[in-house]
């Protein structure tokens, strides 16, 4: 089965060929963060504006890499939401129209989804059931991963998310955007026993997470600072900024691995690429003895890889193709919704 997929949902467009047999075909992409960087962050018109001048080309640069033809394509999966509605109405109606006219169906995918199975394109991917650390600029979310459509969510975040905390700190730090992976550079060159931030939640008890605090409190370390921020002081800020941040989320996944008892831990999402987070990881599951798997490094933000994997797993574990032509996206649409475990 040859599926293509199509992901808009924010400042990325990918688009990328999957087979269910010879695994992904290709892929391309195309980031919008030199076009947003001018305005500190997301500007959703520009971003809807530019999918459109990129879906084509890029469509074209895929087909071109795998070798195979349009007509060849069994179904086209699509991010239908989370997202932005104006980015994620391109990437649907594009794919709507384009599987209509080679008669073909399609298959909307949930964003997160796309997240949580990106690990299964490495070439040493997981097996079910694992537990899934979902760290992205949306969402921070512990989940027991069964199946395909077989998710419990254990824990989550019931403010900021970590990409989000991981950006805002950044910018108070005036870093550009996006600062998540600027701002854990600088942390390399940061003193880890300067400065000692608030760990939210690290012993609730639970799985839930908070980093709202934690940014207040980088906030307050800037104001103290008064005008002008050194830069080994902004490096020292980002680097006890991290060092928080990663504890508490190492912490909870060593918690959710204790609590379900499975020996795999899948890392998805943006802040997944983040350098210390996989050490400390690394590290622990060495020490107890369980196996870490984190997507490829350029699959671990938004592309169009995960939503053909994604599209391809649902139709082969059974969920219905839909008939092409008709489409509406969801915004807001929790993953919880796409389990068939849920409660
Ligand atoms: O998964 P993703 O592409 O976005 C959503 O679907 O929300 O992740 C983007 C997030 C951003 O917040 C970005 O700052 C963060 O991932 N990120 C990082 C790193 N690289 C990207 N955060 C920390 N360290 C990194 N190296
Ligand atoms: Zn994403």
């Amino acid at each position: 089965m040859l599926v293509l997929g199509i992901e808009s949902s924010c400042d990325e467009t990918g688009i990328a060929l999957y087979d269910s047999e010879a695994g992904l075909l290709s892929h391309a992409l195309h980031s919008q963060v030199a076009m947003h960087a001018e305005y500190g962050g997301v500007v959703p018109e520009l971003a809807s504006r530019d999918h459109i001048r990129r879906v084509v080309p890029l469509l074209r640069e895929a087909l071109v890499r795998s070798g195979r033809q349009l007509a060849e394509v069994d179904a086209v999966a699509y991010t239908r939401g989370p997202g932005l509605s104006g980015a994620l109405l391109v990437g649907c109606a594009f794919a709507e129209a384009l599987a209509l006219s080679i008669g073909k169906p399609t298959i909307p995918v949930h964003h997160l989804e796309g997240h949580l199975l990106s690990p299964l394109l490495s070439s040493t991917p997981p097996s079910f059931p694992f537990v899934a650390l979902l760290v992205s600029g949306g969402h921070t979310q512990l989940m027991r991963v069964t199946g395909v459509g077989e998710y419990e969510l254990l824990g989550e975040t019931l403010d900021d998310a970590a990409g989000e905390a991981f950006d805002k700190s950044a910018k108070m730090l005036g870093l550009p955007y996006p600062g998540g992976a600027l701002l854990s550079k600088l942390a390399e060159q940061g003193d880890p026993e300067k400065y000692s931030l608030p760990r939210p939640m690290l012993h609730s008890g639970d799985l839930s997470f908070s980093f709202s605090g934690l940014k207040t409190a980088v906030l307050t370390l800037v104001r103290e600072q008064g005008e002008s921020l050194t830069e080994s002081f902004k490096a020292d800020a980002a680097r006890a900024f991290q060092e928080a941040i990663v504890e508490v989320l190492v912490k909870k996944s060593l918690k959710a691995m204790k609590q379900t008892g499975l020996k795999q831990l899948v890392v998805a999402g943006g802040v997944g690429a983040n350098k210390q987070l996989r050490a400390t990881l690394d590290r622990e599951a060495k020490r107890k003895q369980f196996r870490v798997y984190y997507p490829e490094l350029e699959f671990c933000t938004d592309n169009g890889a995960m939503i053909a994997l994604a599209g391809c797993l649902r139709l082969q574990s059974g969920t219905p193709a839909k008939e092409a032509g008709s489409f509406a996206v969801q915004p807001r649409w929790p993953l919880m919704e796409m389990s068939a475990t849920a409660q």
